[in-house]
This record gives C-alpha cells, structure tokens and sequence, in this order.
C-alpha cells in the first residue's frame, strides 16, 4: 500500500491532522493501536483555545462545536481565605471554549467516516524505516492488525502516538534530547452529572492542597483534587472525594456543591517533559509524542493542536506550492511555542499546588505570587493572553 502521509495514533493530534490534509487534498493513512470505542471512553481535556477552535473550523467540524461548546470569559483562582476572576476577554477579546477532548475526538472519527479516509485499528508491532534516509528510498510503516501484516509506503510520518508511543522512540538515541520535570503529586478526577458548582472554572490553591471545578456542560461536572502520586483510586470513595474538594475550595461556593455518583474517576501523574528535535528526517512528531504539560492551565490538548497547524502547514506549502522550508524548520517552529506553553503550565503548577516539604518561606513565595496576580493588571493580562492561548 502507499499514501502520502503515514499518520501514527487515532488520538486528537492524529485524527485533526488527517481531517485537514483531507481538507487539502493530501492523503494520509491512520494507524490506531486501540479501538475507536476505547479511543473515546478516555475522559481528558475540556478547555479550548480559541488557535485548536479556528483549526476544527478550518477541518470542516466546528457544527456541534458551535452550539454545544460553552465560551468562558474569565476564570475564578483562590487561595487561603480570597478569592478572584481573572477576565479573558478584557484583556484579549477572545475567550476560551470549554468543550471536551472526547466531544473533539468524536467530532474528527465522524468526520474521518465521512470522507472515507483509511483507518486501521488494534494495530500492533508498528516499524518505521528509512524516515531518515534522505534521496530516493521511500519511508516504510509495517504492523499488523487483526493478524495480518502490513506494510506502507509514503513521503512523511506523522508520530501522533502520544507519551508511550513508537515514533519517538524511533528517533536514535543520540539524536534526540529529553528535558522532564516529575511533580511529587498527582490529579484524583471525578466526572459526575451534577450541575457545576459555578459557571465559570475555579482553580483553587488550599492548605489542603489545589482542587479545581470545572465542567463539560449544564449538567456534567468535572473535579480534580490534588493527591500524592501512589494514591490508590480505589481508596478514594465519591464521599471521601466530595469532602476533600468542599474544604480545598472557598466557602461560599463549598456551600453551593452539589453531589452525587462519579460516572469516571481517575488519577493522572503531572509530568514536564519536551523531546528535542521534534523532527529525524522525514519523522515529525506532534502532542504527547513530543511533549508533556501538567494539566493545571488545560495546555496539553491545546499545545498538540499548535504542533498539528504547523506540521499541517508545512505538509501543504510542500504539496500545494513545491515549497519544503517549512517542513526544514518544523522543529524550531513547534518548539518555541511549545516551551512557552511549558512555561505556563509549570508556573500555573507551582503557584497553586502544595509541594511536600515547602518551607514558610516558600509558601510566602506563593502567596506573594498569588497577591501580585489578584492586584496587578499586567500580570493578569499575562495570565489571560497564556490561558485563551499564545498565537500559532
Ligand atoms: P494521545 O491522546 O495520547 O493519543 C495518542 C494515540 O496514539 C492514542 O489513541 C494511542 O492509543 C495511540 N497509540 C499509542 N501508541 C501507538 C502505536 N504504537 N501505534 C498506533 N497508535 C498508537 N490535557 C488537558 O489539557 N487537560 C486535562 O485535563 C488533561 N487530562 C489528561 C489526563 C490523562 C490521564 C492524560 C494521559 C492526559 C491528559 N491531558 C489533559 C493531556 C491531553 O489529553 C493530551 O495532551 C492529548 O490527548 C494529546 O493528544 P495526542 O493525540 O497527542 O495524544
Ligand atoms: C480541565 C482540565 C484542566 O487541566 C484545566 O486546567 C481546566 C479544565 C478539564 O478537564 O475540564
């Protein structure tokens, strides 16, 4: 079989990169390790920026988007007894689109159904060969699915495959270097079909440690709170949970929560973590292939929608305009952005979390760090123009 562009992994990065090179006219095939169903039993992600917004726009499924997505204007940060909003739109004109990753995946698998495009899933023991090999030699995938060996030639690889994938992995040793940063805590959340507590999200730094609302639409809410990484969710009753988010968040909105079963309830480690480059020859990596943010600022879906433009992009100029500069510059591209997003996710992390062992000065650090945002314009624009999402 040959395609243009090999696509590795059915998640966000993979499906929205194969909806907008379909858009162009660019043929890619996508390979999924997991089954579709599976795909989208994953509950993560649920704030948009208005960059991933305009992109499902640009890949022909913004319809559901538009009349189920809910635009945020600002958001509510506590700590100790304050509380308050830092407005999105004062100081950028734009807001945020909160509207879950499973609802974004679900639109793309529609979409992808739609245009026919090929997809294989429950593929195993995927290869990649020659992507580094520049002249003549073709790239090659291989795998198997459902038993039978297969074997793709094309132009270019897109490693979609998230944290634990092949495509990184691909790239020799040598050739690559990873920055990582492993927080001492992890994020227990809930998903539970209670109206939201407020309606906006609340991002709360407590004595008790960071908890924060938030929410996929009028009657679904999503909760996290801060625990230690080898929490078991299986000790983590709905009660126990439901206590531990009251006292983390202010009174006023604790006398407000409204309670029932969790329908999903997890723990997810916080990790940094980049690869450089992002790129070996005709290999491009794109989201969690390449790059991890804690979830505290909602960066890791948003971060893998800027990799999937420029990528997109370049893959365009090359076969609309016979022009390859910008598949050369890829990697430097993603990159800076990239950091800057890593930036604001570790700094949101530090501010609001509560780290084993802070000492009283550290933790007038961040109560400092906290009162200079409540107080001061300039810093809140910062937080504004990180949050609705840097400019691709
Ligand atoms: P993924 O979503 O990981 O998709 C990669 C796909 O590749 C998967 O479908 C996988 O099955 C497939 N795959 C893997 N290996 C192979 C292979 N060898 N061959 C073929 N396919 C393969 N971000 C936020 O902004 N807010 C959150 O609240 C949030 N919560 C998260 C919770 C968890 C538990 C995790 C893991 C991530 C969370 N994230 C969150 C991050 C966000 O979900 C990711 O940044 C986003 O999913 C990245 O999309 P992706 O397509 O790059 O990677
Ligand atoms: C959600 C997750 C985040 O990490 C965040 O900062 C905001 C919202 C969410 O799952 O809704």
């Amino acid at each position: 079989m040959q395609t243009q562009v090999v696509i590795i992994g059915g998640g966000p990065s993979g499906l929205l990169l194969a909806q907008l090179l379909h858009v162009q006219g660019i043929e890619a095939v996508v390979l999924e390790r997991k089954t579709r169903d599976y795909v989208l039993g994953r509950i993560r992600a649920g704030v948009l920026e208005r960059g991933l917004v305009a992109l499902l726009a640009e890949a022909q499924v913004e319809t559901r988007i538009a009349t189920q997505g809910f635009p945020h204007d600002g958001t509510v940060i506590s700590y100790d007894d304050q509380h308050f909003r830092i407005n999105f739109t004062d100081h950028t004109d734009h807001p945020v689109m909160v509207y879950g990753q499973t609802e974004v995946t679900r639109d793309l698998y529609d979409a992808r159904e739609k245009t026919g495009g090929t997809t294989f899933f429950n593929v195993e023991d995927v290869q990649i060969h020659n992507a580094d090999l520049e002249g003549t030699t073709r790239p090659r995938v291989t795998f198997t699915s459902d038993g039978t060996d297969h074997e793709i030639t094309c132009d270019y690889i897109a490693g979609c495959d998230g944290f634990h994938g092949v495509s990184r992995q691909s790239i020799p040793q040598e050739k690559r270097s990873e920055y990582e940063k492993v927080y001492p805590f992890g994020w227990l959340g809930i998903l539970s079909e209670t109206p939201p507590v407020h309606h906006e999200l609340i991002y709360a730094n407590s004595p008790h440690g960071f908890a924060l609302c938030s929410m996929r639409n009028d009657h679904l809410s999503r909760y996290y709170v801060q625990c230690p990484t080898d929490d078991n969710v299986a000790d983590w009753s709905d009660d126990r949970f439901w206590n531990e988010l009251r006292r983390r968040i202010p009174p006023e909105f604790a006398a407000k929560l409204q309670t029932g079963p969790s329908i999903e309830k997890s723990i997810a480690p916080l990790r940094s973590f980049v690869v450089e480059p992002m790129q070996y020859g005709r290999l491009f990596l794109c989201g969690d292939a390449a790059h991890i943010v804690p979830p505290t600022g909602a960066k890791g879906l948003n971060t893998a929608a800027s990799d999937v433009h420029y990528l997109y992009r370049a893959l365009t100029a090359h076969y609309r305009e016979n022009d390859s500069a910008k598949l050369a510059t890829y990697s430097a591209t993603a990159l800076s952005r990239v950091w800057k997003a890593e930036r604001f996710s570790w700094w949101m992390t530090s501010t609001l979390h509560r780290f084993p062992q802070m000492s009283t000065f550290d933790l007038r650090m961040q109560r400092a760090e906290l009162e200079f945002l409540r107080s001061n314009t300039a810093a809140q624009a910062a937080l504004a123009q990180n949050y609705v999402g840097l400019p691709y």
